[in-house]
């Protein structure tokens, strides 16, 4: 349920998101765009029709009359009918003395006698019987009449045509803009998708993959973006690969080792059950005993490899004293030492050794160096455990065993590799494990001649923890 439902909110596509990221701003540019026009164009055509409403209030001026103190207005009603004559919109007049007082035209047209200083017209929006009008108003003196007073002539209009004209010009100013950003956005889906195609065309070849097939993806023609991203798969495969192959050869080579001590288990039950006899029958008992035990060191030290292998682990490192550690595990392992008559002896550094690590896989890297040292120590052989530190903290195990050939000393820390010719009980694991746990230490580890000329000489180096104090 909970998997559906996390499939169903899909993360946003690159496509949306380049939409998003374009048209969004484009279309605010628009939207500024088209109030910034709209008062453009309605200035443009107040600018065209203001003109003409200006004439008609000269013409008018030219009308203006003042006869014994009187002012007056004279146009044949013919004539003022062509003056004010107009396909669209209606047009009003009115002419006032500089009081206010009406001489001729419409009185409702609101009175309005201020205009800007130095000039002797101005233009306005105004409201007249509930109609939104253009208004011209110019003060002058009658033309005819020079000496008399300055009258006031209004004359207004609706705006019908002024709002034709504007819209007309915004349509054509603002339409090509429109058809741009659709444009860019089809442009836009269609890119997204043509750019992405390589990318679909991985994700089909790696679809159809074998999961066995861990070779490196073809990275050739997807974008330049993701090629870090094909680049760090790759990386992650080459590592799998390398983990499954280990694992491969691990449990072949297990399967393997198994088999024989698993055979010897069954010959010698098979043999118990034929015998009567008692006493062959505890016999064969008694080899069962050994050849179990023998078997159950083989898994332990399995497990142990299988729970050592540096790219399967997760290493928990602490700090703790090598010198310490090294003596408790030799101290284990007397009691083996004395009853095969070998003169175990631990040579102390005098100081704690201050390692960081897991000192319990440390334990167990100790363990498998001094249980090697006691096994090939023929009795009466001395086994030494010393600690030392200089740039490195050193652990040491020397043996008086059979001296190990320089050929071998790189294969014996190989998993199930015994030197020919020894004739003590092992399953070849403990160096591979010695080996594993140095590794997760960042420790080396060298193999020489013993110092006394008789024996070998192990030495794993871990770097120093600089801890206070
Ligand atoms: N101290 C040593 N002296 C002489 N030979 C050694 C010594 N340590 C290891 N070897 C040789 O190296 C081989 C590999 O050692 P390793 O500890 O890996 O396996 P093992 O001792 O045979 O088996 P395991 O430790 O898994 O029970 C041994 O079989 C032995 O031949
Ligand atoms: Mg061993």
């Amino acid at each position: 349920m909970k998997k559906n439902a996390r499939k169903s909110e899909r993360n946003p596509t690159l496509r949306s998101r380049l939409l998003r990221l374009v048209l969004v701003p484009l279309s605010l540019i628009l939207l500024i765009d088209i109030v910034g026009s709209y008062f453009v164009v309605r200035h443009v055509a107040n600018d065209v029709y203001d003109v003409e409403l200006n004439e008609i209030a000269r013409e008018m001026l030219l009308h203006v009359t003042h006869n014994k103190g009187e002012m007056g207005f004279d146009l044949a009603p013919e004539a003022e009918r062509t003056l004010l004559l107009d396909k669209e919109d209606q047009v009003y007049y009115a002419i006032r003395t500089m009081d206010g007082n009406l001489i001729a035209g419409d009185p409702t047209l609101p009175v309005q006698t201020v205009i800007k200083s130095g000039k002797d017209t101005a233009y306005y929006d105004g409201v007249l019987q509930g109609q939104s009008v253009r208004v011209a108003l110019l003060r002058g003196q009658p033309l005819l009449h020079p000496a008399t007073e300055l009258v006031m002539i209004q004359v207004a209009e609706t705006q019908v045509k002024r709002d034709r004209h504007e819209r007309a010009l915004l349509i054509q100013l603002i339409l090509p803009q429109v058809l741009l950003i659709l444009i860019a956005g089809i442009l836009i889906w269609r890119g997204v998708a043509h750019g992405l195609a390589p990318l679909r065309k991985l994700q089909q070849e790696v679809g159809m993959r074998s999961h066995l097939d861990l070779s490196p993806i073809a990275a050739d023609n997807v974008p330049g973006e993701v090629e870090p991203l094909v680049g760090a798969v790759n990386d992650l495969m080459t590592r799998v690969d390398a983990v499954l192959g280990f694992q491969g050869r691990f449990i072949a080579d297990t399967a393997h080792q198994l088999r024989t001590p698993v055979a010897g288990l069954k010959a010698h039950i098979e043999l118990a059950l034929r015998e009567n006899d008692l006493t062959q029958v505890k016999r064969a008992l008694g080899h069962l005993y050994t050849s179990a035990e023998r078997l159950s060191r083989l898994v332990s030290q399995l497990l142990s490899l299988a729970r050592n292998e540096p790219n399967n682990v997760a290493v928990n490192f602490a700090p703790f004293d090598l010198n310490q550690l090294a003596l408790r595990a030799a101290q284990e392992w007397v009691p083996l030492a004395y009853k095969k008559q070998i003169d175990l002896g631990f040579d102390t550094a005098g100081q704690p050794v201050l390692l960081n690590g897991e000192a319990a896989r440390v334990t167990e890297m100790i363990n498998n160096l001094v249980d090697n040292a006691i096994r090939y120590t023929p009795p009466g052989g001395r086994v030494t455990v010393h600690v030392r530190q200089d740039e490195h903290a050193h652990l040491i195990v020397s043996d008086d065993g059979a001296r190990i050939p320089v050929e071998e000393r790189t294969r014996i820390f190989e998993r199930f590799h015994r030197l020919l010719g020894s004739h003590e009980e092992g399953s070849g694991l403990g160096l591979a494990i010695v080996h594993e746990i140095a590794t997760l230490h960042n420790a080396s580890i060298t193999l020489e001649d013993d110092v006394d000329g008789v024996g070998n000489t192990f030495t794993v180096s871990f770097p120093v923890s600089h801890a206070p104090g």
